[in-house]
């Protein structure tokens, strides 16, 4: 039940938002219409990304831990358990993908758990290093394609608590092991079209 309502509640206001997207950035109007700033778009939608997994890791995983209940598991299928927030995310973006508005979202690292979590070129590459270096700053990106201009935003992602910590240093697969709290472990990519099809 958590996990549908989660999954619509992103999907929703992630379709709603990208309704509002058209304009360049910073224009207030176009053609008559109102529009919003990509960049603020992509903040609200971070916003959304982030409370959802931090209630999921705190209304659901931390309570049952308290408990006494260890529900959650990376081989959640296998052990019949719950996904871990990092897959739930991950889950949530492969879902708003599908509905086709054009909008995505990842968790992505240069040091990833799962290579299929690295970046797939220079702008996420060098996007991922520059808020490492700084994670105060979002780096954007406006990427022009046959199909339209595309904007890319790049949020840091922070190792919040030590269990980010010490799961990602004692995993078999992680690159790097000398993770400390408030380092930057990554980032989350939101990418939409700027222009409605
Ligand atoms: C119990 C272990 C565990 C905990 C706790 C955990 N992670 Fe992860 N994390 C993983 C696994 C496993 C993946 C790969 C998931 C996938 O298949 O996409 C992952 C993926 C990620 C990624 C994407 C890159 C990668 O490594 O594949 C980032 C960034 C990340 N986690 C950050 C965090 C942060 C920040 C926290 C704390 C708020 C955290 N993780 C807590 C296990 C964990």
């Amino acid at each position: 039940m958590i996990k549908t309502g989660f999954l619509w509640r992103t999907i929703f206001a992630g379709i709603v938002l990208i309704a509002y997207v058209g304009c360049s950035s910073g224009t207030k109007e176009a053609g008559g219409e109102a529009c919003v700033d990509p960049k603020v778009v992509a903040g609200y939608v971070h916003a959304i990304i982030e409370a959802d997994r931090t209630l999921y890791a705190s209304l659901v995983v931390e309570r049952m831990k308290h408990h006494g209940k260890d529900l959650v598991a990376e081989d959640w299928a296998e052990k019949d358990k719950l996904p871990l927030p990092a897959q739930m995310l991950q889950f949530a973006g492969l879902e708003v993908e599908r509905k086709g508005a054009g909008l995505k979202y990842r968790l992505a690292s240069l040091w990833p758990i799962d290579k299929t979590n690295g970046p797939v070129n220079d702008i996420e590459r060098t996007g991922l290093q520059a808020v490492s270096d700084d994670p105060s700053t979002v780096q954007t990106s406006t990427i022009n394609q046959p199909t339209g201009p595309l904007f890319k935003a790049i949020y840091a992602d922070r190792a919040v608590s030590e269990t980010c910590v010490t799961c990602h240093n004692e995993h078999s697969l992680s690159p790097r092991s000398n993770y400390k709290l408030n380092d930057v472990m990554g980032g989350i990519i939101i990418e939409f079209p700027l222009k409605s099809s």
